[in-house]
């Protein structure tokens, strides 16, 4: 693509996410149909999954992955943005919530990359207060050197330990390049 023109590296390509993504959704699978404990598809329908997908980045990887989990499910989005000043550095703010309340589901929050783990813990929290049956995260990038905050992380993709700055497949610099098939380190000067 031509606005591949400012990256420094390919870090994941289309394949190699594609791959893992279908592995992610056979794993959910797998452990959903466990939990809740049926065989049939009617009485699975009884006790849907909800995906939780974190707005704006999670959306290619969220569509992507819905299609692999082989059980019923609904999902809607949330959207938490840093509000961060002089005040109040790295203030969490729920700019957008969940349609319907979610008291006794299951949740799978998914989220495209933890970075410091602020967004993702306060999802957490937010979400446990509303006393789900049962809440897991999937994230598809584990991006490790900057953590500030322990989270719990059930399901994912790749842990990358290079402080690199990522574009693709969702992930944006300035709203940009969240539209490239691949995962890739953008060249910062
Ligand atoms: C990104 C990403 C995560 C969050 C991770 O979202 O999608 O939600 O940052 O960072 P953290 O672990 O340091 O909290 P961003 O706020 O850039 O919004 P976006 O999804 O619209 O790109």
């Amino acid at each position: 693509m031509a606005q591949g023109k400012g990256l420094k590296k390919i870090l994941l390509s289309e394949e190699e996410i594609r791959r893992r993504v279908a592995e992610l959704g056979a794993q959910i699978t797998k452990d959903y149909r466990a939990l809740v404990g049926q065989a049939s598809w009617e009485k699975q329908l009884a006790r849907p999954l909800l995906v939780v997908g974190l707005l704006r980045g999670v959306v290619i990887f969220l569509a992507d992955l819905v299609r692999t989990i082989d059980v019923p499910l609904r999902y809607d989005f949330m959207t938490v943005s840093s509000y961060g000043n002089a005040d109040s550095p790295g203030e969490l703010l729920l700019l957008k919530d969940l349609v319907d309340p979610i008291q006794g589901q299951d949740i799978l929050i998914v989220e495209d990359i933890v970075d410091t783990g602020q967004t993702l813990s306060y999802v957490q929290r937010t979400l446990k207060a509303r006393k789900p049956r049962s809440l897991r995260t999937c994230c598809l990038i584990d991006k490790t050197p900057r953590r500030e905050v322990e989270v719990q992380l059930d399901y994912v993709g790749f842990r990358l330990e290079e402080n690199e700055f990522l574009v693709g497949y969702g992930l944006d610099y300035a709203g940009l390049y969240r539209n490239l098939p691949y995962i890739a380190a953008l060249e910062t000067r």
